[in-house]
């Protein structure tokens, strides 16, 4: 084997152990999952999911919800091209609990700047926490392609 090749496949290898601490970091440390381990919307037979969604706890009532002292709930529903609700707005260095599902498609839930950022699968429900210490405007962007109105599909979060 050349030397060259060894280098190569070394480093490879090299690439490899590190995405794989990075996805262990990521699951581990900080607590990112994969949509459906934070819940399923429960579905009847000749349901859609929608009505199903809408029929279910948070989403029957979207919005935010105290928790507990300097803890917020936020349930929020996707639907092309929007959030449900479109404006929220939460005290600054209070924890959030972002509890969100969509209706339809697969959306996206990135707030820039930050590390939200979840995918929304139609019928799973995806959950992230975070602390927002800086108060102020936070865009929430759809980043996952949903269709022709893809790029307008925001919401504002209102740190205060
Ligand atoms: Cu919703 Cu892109």
């Amino acid at each position: 084997m050349e030397r060259y090749e060894k280098t190569f496949l070394v480093l490879s290898a090299a690439v490899l152990v590190a995405f794989l601490v990075a996805l262990a970091y990521a699951t581990i440390a900080m607590h990112i999952e994969l949509p459906g381990k934070a819940g399923v919307i429960p579905i009847k037979p000749g349901q859609n999911v929608a009505a199903a969604v809408l029929a279910t706890a948070p989403f029957n009532h979207p919005g935010v919800t105290k928790t507990g002292p300097d803890q917020y709930q936020v349930a929020i529903v996707a639907q092309a091209w929007t959030y449900y609700p479109r404006e929220i707005e939460v005290p600054a260095g209070a924890r959030v609990t972002f509890v969100v599902t969509s209706v339809d498609v697969t959306h996206g839930f990135e707030i820039p700047g930050t590390r939200v950022n979840m995918m929304l699968i139609p019928g799973y429900i995806s959950k992230l926490s975070y602390r927002f210490r800086k108060p102020g405007n936070y865009r929430i962007i759809c980043h996952e392609y949903c269709g022709i109105l893809h790029h307008t599909m925001t919401a504002v979060l209102r740190v205060k």
